[in-house]
């Protein structure tokens, strides 16, 4: 791919395009070993060799993260008041990373970020029906009769039902658990699913998204990149569908 430098700098976070085209014009920048003042040069992300400040700075086109998503932080890209999942991703180099799909703020697990909108765009496209499953503990006892109205779908209030999903009963209790696996993504749709059968979600966490599931080794707020396996899984899901 051949971008001007100036995108080349500021895209790997080293700072707004003004600032970096004032760097690249003081000197600061090298080109294949060569002093280059001219911000618009136009550079081969794969072959050319960029230092700044004597570092060297290789292109990323794609990050892929999986978060652990903590409750109490939003899914934005950014919020003037709230911390967003984009800002516990601290090793990130790129601008405009953004999370595929949204979790309620309270809601915990698996999160997939990324700057890759066209496989964003896929993946969470209504026509898609990519598998979401959800670990939830809800208030009172989840029966085989909500097994069973979840398995035809349930009118939530939109214009149509849900699709049907699949809802295993890991423990019926005054506090039930429960594994639940959707292939849509409507607003705050566990939630409402729950409602619709008279019951209320008190804990809700995903587990997996597509062919990807959570990292059992990731703490609440900790993330990793995704594997090439990973990336592969949920590019090719993307075909599948
Ligand atoms: N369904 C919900 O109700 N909330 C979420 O965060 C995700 C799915």
């Amino acid at each position: 791919m051949k971008i001007r430098l100036d995108k080349y700098l500021a895209d790997m976070g080293l700072g707004a395009r003004s600032q970096v085209k004032k760097e690249i014009r003081d000197g600061g920048v090298t080109v294949n070993g060569a002093v280059t003042r001219r911000p618009e040069t136009k550079i081969d992300t794969e072959q050319d060799e960029i230092a700044f400040h004597g570092e060297p700075v290789a292109y990323t086109e794609y990050e892929y993260y999986m978060l652990n998503k903590p409750a109490g932080v939003v899914s934005a890209s950014s919020d003037r008041q709230e911390t967003t999942v984009i800002d516990l991703i601290g090793e990130r180099k790129r601008n405009g990373l953004f999370p595929i799909g949204r979790l309620d703020k309270d809601t915990e697990g698996l999160l997939i970020i990324t700057n890759n909108g066209e496989l964003a765009h896929r993946l969470l496209s209504p026509k898609k029906h990519v598998d979401k499953v959800y670990f939830a503990r809800i208030k009172g006892y989840v029966t085989e009769t909500d097994v069973e109205n979840f398995s035809r779908g349930v009118d939530i209030g939109d214009e149509k039902p849900t699709l049907p999903a699949e809802l295993f009963i890991c423990r019926s209790d005054d506090i039930s658990e429960i594994r639940l696996t959707i292939r849509e993504g409507r607003f705050h749709q566990v939630k409402r699913m729950f409602r619709a059968v008279g019951k209320e979600v008190v804990y809700l966490k995903r587990l997996r998204m597509g062919d990807v599931s959570l990292d059992d080794g990731l703490m609440p707020g900790e993330y990793r990149r995704l594997t090439e396996e990973e990336v592969e899984r949920l590019c090719s899901q993307e075909k599948k569908l």
